[in-house]
């Protein structure tokens, strides 16, 4: 191979590898998809689920403890929601404890489980895989984000 052809071959190699790299580093991290709902009053609905531990038995984005279902997309779940959830924070269940919320502390909280709805899936049931390996993600955008 002539010495040019070689040049020609490496520039071009190099070229792809920094474009590549600047693609790779820039596509998708750009847009911070949780920031419409990154609101004070998430904000403090983090705290608060922070401080009475409901991680112990729950999962947000899969992870957490097992006792509890996964919170991660309970408020856009089918026959599930915001009413549904204000129940079990008020009152309780057999199961999880009442914790005596004010109604601005349950929704607080109900603002940070829309946050979590908002930027994540869990469980991630609905990617499929596709034959070369990669992932299709049925995602948000069914529900109309
Ligand atoms: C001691 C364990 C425990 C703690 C702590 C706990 N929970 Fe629960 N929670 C449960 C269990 C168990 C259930 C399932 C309901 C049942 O079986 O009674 C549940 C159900 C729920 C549900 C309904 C979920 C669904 O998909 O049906 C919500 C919402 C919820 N909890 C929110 C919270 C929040 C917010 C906190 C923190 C303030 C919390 N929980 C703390 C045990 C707990």
């Amino acid at each position: 191979m002539r010495l040019n052809t070689k040049r020609f071959i490496s520039a071009i190699l190099v070229s792809s590898f920094f474009i590549y790299s600047i693609v790779i580093y820039t596509t998708g991290t750009a847009i911070d998809k949780g920031v419409k709902w990154r609101n004070e009053s998430s904000k403090k609905g983090k705290l608060i689920f922070q401080r009475k531990n409901c991680i112990a038995c729950h999962q947000i984005y899969g992870l957490g403890g097992f006792m509890g279902p996964d919170l991660t997309n309970v408020v856009s779940a089918e026959g599930k929601g915001p009413a549904y959830i204000r129940i079990f924070l008020q009152n309780g269940s057999e199961r999880m404890p009442n914790f005596h919320l004010s109604a601005t502390e349950v929704d607080d909280l109900i603002a940070f489980l829309v946050y979590t709805d908002k930027t994540g899936v869990s469980p991630v049931k609905r990617f499929t895989i596709n034959y070369d390996g990669t992932v299709n993600w049925k995602g948000n955008d069914e529900k109309g984000n």
